[in-house]
Parts: structure tokens; C-alpha cells; sequence
């Protein structure tokens, strides 16, 4: 994976900048500037959780799926998160109020578990916070 990085992880990163995401079309304009075939660009794109391959919703809720959130109860509140706006990650609501992303590590371990909602950290989530949050994309 490593020696297909150089100028795609940028030329990408732009890309999801300008776009929100990075379309599937755009995939096969870049393999050929790039030398590159269309699975390596997908297999780069598909590799790292951070590009979307669809626009996100209005709301990015990003629950913590590292090691330290998931000791303190992450899978049950990520299956509750998941129930609650009836998507899996990388999914949008249907209403595109909200997608869900799984993130690892925010840094906020030491108040684990913790989420990220459109750039804003949450941490010490339990059932009731969760609930919230959901409510607060939702409305
Ligand atoms: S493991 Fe979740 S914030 Fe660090």
C-alpha cells in the first residue's frame, strides 16, 4: 500500500475537500494520470476510513471503536447508536440527516467512550448521552 501512496493520498484528500467525498468517477481519471490501475486507486481508497465513496449527511457522528472506548462499553453503545438511527457505519440516514463512522482514538481516552459530532468531542457517553446526541442530529 505503501508505494502507492505518493501523490494520491493528497490529490484524495483535495478531492474529499472540494466534494465531501470522492466519487467513483473520479477514480478512473486519476488511475490514468497516475499510472496507476482503477484497484489500486480503489484499494487505497477503500483502505483508508476516512473517504467517503458517497456525500455525507448533514451530520458526522463518529463513535471511537479503539481499544480503550470499546473496554469502557463502546460495542454496546455503538449498537445502540447504530439502532437508534437504524444504519450501520459508513451508512447515511435515509433522510441524510446523519452518517456514522467509526474513528480510532479522538484522544479522549482518559473519558472514554467517546464520539466526535461534526468536529465536536463528546466523551463519558453512556445510554442516555447517546440518546441526546441521536436527538440532536435528528432534529
Ligand atoms: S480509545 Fe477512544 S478516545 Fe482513545
Amino acid at each position: 500500500m505503501k508505494s502507492l501512496e505518493g501523490p494520491l493520498l493528497p490529490i484524495l484528500h483535495e478531492i474529499q475537500a472540494e466534494f465531501g467525498y470522492v466519487p467513483q468517477e473520479a477514480l478512473p481519471v486519476i488511475a490514468r494520470e497516475l499510472n496507476l490501475s482503477r484497484a489500486e486507486v480503489h484499494g487505497v481508497v477503500s483502505f483508508y476510513h476516512d473517504y467517503r465513496d458517497h456525500p455525507a449527511g448533514r451530520h458526522v457522528l463518529k463513535l471511537c471503536r479503539a481499544e480503550a472506548c470499546q473496554s469502557m462499553g463502546g460495542d454496546a453503545l455503538a449498537e445502540r447508536v447504530k439502532s437508534l438511527l437504524g444504519i450501520d457505519f459508513h451508512q447515511t440516514t435515509l433522510d441524510g440527516a446523519v452518517t456514522l463512522e467509526p474513528v480510532y482514538c479522538l484522544g479522549l481516552c482518559s473519558t472514554a467512550p467517546a464520539a466526535m459530532l461534526d468536529g465536536e468531542v463528546h466523551g463519558r457517553l453512556d445510554a442516555d448521552a447517546v440518546r441526546d446526541l441521536v436527538a440532536e442530529v435528528r432534529a
